[in-house]
């Protein structure tokens, strides 16, 4: 099996497999709507055996849960917006859901999670199926001979518990949404079906796809196409004793770009199974200090977007919610979005292609990640290999980010994230990789910027807060740089300040700080300052939306919230909307 097919294919912690490509194109049933939960903040339902549901045999059985007449949930959704009880609530919940289904023996059935928000524990009728961690990637199990024909009964155990050895780690700016967040699904397959495939242009080509087809099931010389009906191209080829198809055609696509999001009907066929997917083919590179979309030199115009609707105040999932937020980057002038800091949810991916943004996808190696501890590198690992698993077919994404502001001076940190990067590069050749740091120096209105991660990126990618964290030094046009890999793209990944939307009060003092005039002013400096930049490829204001981050108390001006948005929480355009606006209107 070819290299990068290696990785895709490694079991989650005990149990949980890595999720089949595509799953909205296969048949599904779905599982989403009302879910009966139990709210158990001691996690005393472990002791109690709480997904055997046991009920009174005799007048002295007293059980002391039931799911019956308790709280009932949405799922898909965050548990913390949807209860007042839950709002700040960090701790276990019992989901449950009862299903009729009659299997057809001929087929496969998988039970699929799109995410779930940190630790799933999954029983179906009482047995264990396994369990999960991380709260942004996708994972299924097999349940074709644990189903039973007519009433099956799935519990799942979900725990948001910050962990020291997690990913994100204990410490991150942005609400900790818990809970079944993404659609739940079973899907029906043949016994043989395609469960992998990889259909983008090889590195450096305009014209020639290079990939692979996998079946899962029995193996070898399985006929295999892939038909691309709009350009009347039908690519035949077989799999080999692996269930592995090599896949390698060229054709005048037209290319997908900002300007034409050109998508194509991509239907890939077995003899036993067939999926179709919307496809769009662009080619992306670093060549000397720039990035080339397409041969073509491009400026990456972006904005910040935590996977939250701000007008509910909670975890964003669907393909409304996601128009809501790609609609708003759009107005901003905006090319590319940076999706921080988490793998967002597909609709978010398929949408951003769809409206012709560029996007950056990121795994959640934030700040404090305890990379001395050897499960770190795993979990590294296995988050990378399902988000590339999830999306390696979106061209839309151009950028893979693998951490970011972790402390060089952590144990084992450069090591960690230089082996993860090799592996990033084993996967997917064919998008940029960056890590985003904060640890440049700032002196005498000159930065130092010496990140040995950059080493090993495609571009440097840098988080400064001037005029926010950091007092300038002087002019912000006479701003000095001194930057490792001088010859490397740069990207400014976040810059900004807080504003509360209405706050308008005059004259710099103490309480105007957070005035919507000191944001617009920050933003019309980093403007003057970004012609100063050498290599400057980019940069991605912090950031779109006012979102929610518990760590935020001031009791005026943040009220939980971290206020940097451009916009309030309401969707309001604060003045440095304004500013950014005609910037982004002047590239
Ligand atoms: C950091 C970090 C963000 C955070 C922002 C802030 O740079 O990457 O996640 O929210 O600063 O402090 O507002």
């Amino acid at each position: 099996m070819p290299a990068f097919l290696f990785f895709f294919f490694i079991c989650n912690v005990a149990g949980a497999q890595t999720a089949m490509i595509n799953v909205q194109s296969r048949k599904l049933t779905s599982l989403n709507g009302k879910w009966n939960v139990i709210i158990d903040p001691t996690s005393a339902g472990d002791n109690m055996q709480v997904w055997l549901e046991k009920k009174p045999q005799k007048k002295t059985d007293f059980f002391e849960y039931s799911f019956q007449g308790g709280q009932v949930l949405n799922v898909p959704g965050d548990f913390n917006s949807q209860l007042r009880e839950l709002t700040y609530y960090e701790g276990t919940v019992w989901y449950k859901r009862i299903f009729n289904y009659s299997p057809n023996n001929t087929k496969r059935i998988f039970l699929y999670f799109g995410a779930v928000n940190y630790l799933a524990d999954v029983y179906l009728n009482g047995e264990k199926l396994g369990s999960h961690e991380g709260g942004f990637t996708p994972f299924q199990f097999e349940i074709t001979n644990k189903l039973r024909s007519g009433r099956n009964n799935l519990i799942v155990r979900v725990n948001n518990l910050r962990k020291k050895n997690g990913l994100p780690g204990i410490g991150y700016d942005w609400m900790n949404f818990g809970g079944i967040t993404r659609d739940v699904d079973i899907v029906e397959t043949d016994r043989t079906y395609i469960e992998d495939y990889n259909l983008q242009l090889k590195k450096g080509s305009l014209d020639t796809i290079l990939g692979f087809v996998e079946l899962a099931g029995i193996g070898g010389d399985q006929n295999v196409a892939v038909k691309i009906p709009e350009l009347k191209l039908i690519y035949k080829t077989k799999t080999n004793s692996k269930g592995v198809a090599m896949v390698q055609f060229s054709s005048a696509f037209k290319l997908w770009s900002p300007k034409n999001p050109k998508r194509y009907k991509v239907i890939i066929e077995s003899e036993t199974d067939a999926v179709t997917d919307t496809i769009g083919f662009r080619n992306i590179v670093v060549k000397g200090n720039k990035i080339l979309l397409n041969g073509k030199p491009i400026f990456l115009k972006g904005v910040n977007i935590h996977e939250e609707n701000p007008y509910k105040g909670a975890r964003s999932f669907s393909k409304k919610d996601a128009v809501v937020l790609l609609n708003a980057a759009k107005a901003l002038g905006c090319n590319m979005v940076r999706l921080a800091h988490y793998p967002h949810n597909e609709n978010m991916v398929k949408e951003a292609e769809k409206m012709g943004l560029m996007v950056w996808s990121e795994i959640p190696v934030y700040q404090h990640i305890d990379f001395a501890d050897p499960v770190v590198s795993d979990k590294m690992d296995r988050i990378l290999r399902a988000m590339i698993g999830r999306d390696k077919n979106r061209c839309g994404i151009i950028i893979w980010c693998l951490s970011n502001e972790t402390y060089p001076g952590t144990p084992n940190r450069n090591n960690a994230l230089i082996n993860l990067t090799q592996e990033c590069r084993g996967l997917d050749s064919t998008r940029l990789i960056t890590h985003v740091a904060n640890t440049q120096r700032y002196q005498n209105n000159t930065f130092d910027v010496r990140d040995t991660l950059y080493r090993y990126c495609d571009l440097v990618s840098i988080n400064e807060y001037l005029g926010w964290y950091v007092p300038w030094q002087g002019k912000p046009s006479d701003v000095k740089w001194n930057v490792v890999c001088p010859d490397k793209p740069v990207f400014i990944s976040e810059f900004g300040g807080e504003a509360l939307y209405g706050n308008k009060s005059g004259p710099i003092d103490e309480a105007a700080y957070r005035t919507e005039e000191y944001q617009a002013q920050i933003y019309r400096n980093q403007i003057q300052m970004f012609n100063s930049v050498p290599n400057l490829s980019g940069v991605c204001p912090w950031l779109l939306y006012d979102y929610r981050s518990l760590g935020r108390l001031h009791p005026v001006y943040q009220r939980g919230y971290n206020r940097k948005g451009l916009l309030s929480d309401k969707g309001k355009r604060k003045k440095a909307w304004y500013v950014m606006k005609a910037y982004y209107s002047g590239i």
